[in-house]
């Protein structure tokens, strides 16, 4: 692949999962003509940095946490929903900083993440057959042929919502809420009452009389300001590659092309043909950027695949996020860590423990189980460690919404619980109970990692 790249570029390659059915192709280039006159919702030097931060990672110094919604939408779109999604990545990235001992890398699965790849181009309900629902950037969710013929005007108002929503983030981040003298009032209300909101009453109990002490000392949020705000990241799975291509600008200190729709974008699994226009979009783009690893990539493909998207093998510049399912990770994982260590491939290697451990439930709901979730994370550090790799992050479907989506958890939800809130536009979310037990579970193998490695050097 020693073609020229240009943003355009992947527009001479076969595209899967890009819809070809917009009824006005003039009306869908006179959109993305606006979009290439809207501003960049993130700075290129934001983006250096997360990849510094992802380099760490990749180094086994830090942890990434990347989560939010399978599917943002027009409808659930409102500042309580951001807000409650956020204060659930800070709990999440407490636990893990505390009980982990390593920073915590946040990265919000929000303000761009809309367009989904379908398994099928069509649905057919009573006998009437319409395209799928593509996400709401592109089309309607309502079953009528109005709601599902793509539009081009959604391009626009999912570009204004993210702008919106990555506003509200960084207000969040930077302006006091995120302080963690506030760490108490993260806890959202239903959570209380529970195994998890217990635990973590506990864990913000400690971080206070630590906060209490250095604040004796003089360390407060007024001397150090890193007390008093975080640093939050926005990614989305690139697959409108037309959207992509518009908001990709020249960074003027580098020269270099940044997608500034989000800091980092990842290849879905079923967009990561070699051949592929994604493939092409991403290899150009200097983003931090990341790709699915799914059950039939072998280690050769992963390896040319490598090739492709980080020819310099910068550490940082490409997160690998298995998603296998828990009853295949430990056959398909080792041989693909194996491949990137022995070959010195600088990568992040995270786990999406949702994506391989779907189904659909005798109601008819589509549902993960909370407990093959949780299986599939304990597996992936597992073999990591075998391999001698970082076990470097997760990649969650979350909300802070209490929404009645994947089974089982503390509170043990099923089948039958499952119609009671289940609002996703996708796939099934966990709720903030569910994530935050995910959270100490891989806080505590975390902690229990770094004992070991300490054990090893005190030994040795
Ligand atoms: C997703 O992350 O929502 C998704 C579609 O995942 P995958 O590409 O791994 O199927
Ligand atoms: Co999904």
């Amino acid at each position: 692949m020693t073609e020229r790249w240009t943003p355009q570029s992947w527009r001479t390659k076969p595209a899967k999962h890009i819809p070809a059915d917009y009824p006005d192709a003039a009306a869908l280039a006179r959109v993305e003509d606006e979009l290439r006159r809207m501003p960049p919702l993130v700075f290129a030097g934001e983006a250096r940095r997360l990849k510094g931060l992802l380099a760490e990672v990749a180094a086994g110094k830090a942890f990434l946490l990347q989560g939010g919604d399978c599917a943002e939408s027009f409808k659930e779109f409102s500042a309580d929903n951001i807000r409650d999604t956020f204060r659930l990545l800070l709990q999440m990235a407490v636990v893990m900083t505390f009980a982990g001992g390593r920073p915590v890398v946040k990265v919000a699965r929000m303000a761009g993440q809309f367009a989904k790849p379908r398994s099928s181009a069509t649905e057919t309900q009573g006998g009437v057959t319409l395209p799928s629902y593509r996400g709401d950037n592109i089309n309607g969710m309502g079953f009528t042929l109005e709601e599902r013929t793509p539009d081009p005007e959604r391009l626009i108002k999912a570009y204004n919502q993210s702008a919106a929503t990555l506003n509200l983030l960084r207000a969040f981040a930077g302006g006091g809420y995120a302080d963690l003298h506030n760490i108490h009032r993260w806890t959202l209300g239903f959570v209380e009452g529970s195994p998890q909101a217990a635990r973590y009453r506990e864990l913000s109990d400690k971080i206070s009389d630590a906060l209490n002490f250095m604040g004796a000392l003089g360390v407060t949020p007024e001397s150090h300001p890193v007390l008093h705000q975080v640093e939050v990241f926005t990614a989305h799975e690139g697959l409108l590659l037309g959207y992509e291509e518009a908001l990709t600008r020249v960074d003027s200190t580098t020269g270099d092309r940044y997608d500034t729709s989000a800091h980092l974008l990842w290849i879905g699994e079923r967009t990561r043909q070699l051949d592929g226009a994604h493939v092409e979009f991403f290899r150009g783009i200097k983003n931090p950027i990341g790709c699915k690893v799914g059950p039939s990539m072998t280690p050769d493909e992963l390896l040319a695949l490598i090739d492709v998207l980080n020819p310099a093998n910068e550490a940082g510049r490409l997160t690998l996020y298995g998603r296998f399912g828990a009853d295949k990770v430990e056959q398909a994982l080792p041989a693909l860590m194996a491949a990137t260590r022995r070959e010195g491939k600088q990568v992040v290697w995270a786990i999406d423990p949702m994506h391989g451990n779907t189904l659909t439930a005798a109601n008819g709901y589509k549902t993960r189980p909370f407990d093959r979730i949780l299986s599939e994370v304990r597996s992936f550090i597992e073999v990591a460690e075998a391999e001698g790799v970082h076990p470097g992050g997760v990649h969650l479907e979350m909300t802070g919404q209490n929404v009645t989506e994947c089974l089982g958890g503390a509170r043990a939800l099923t089948e039958t619980d499952l119609g009671d809130r289940y609002h996703t536009h996708c796939d099934p979310r966990l709720n903030a109970d569910q994530a935050l037990e995910l959270a100490f579970l891989v806080a505590e193998r975390l902690r229990r990692e770094q004992d070991s490695a300490r054990a090893a050097v005190g030994a040795g």
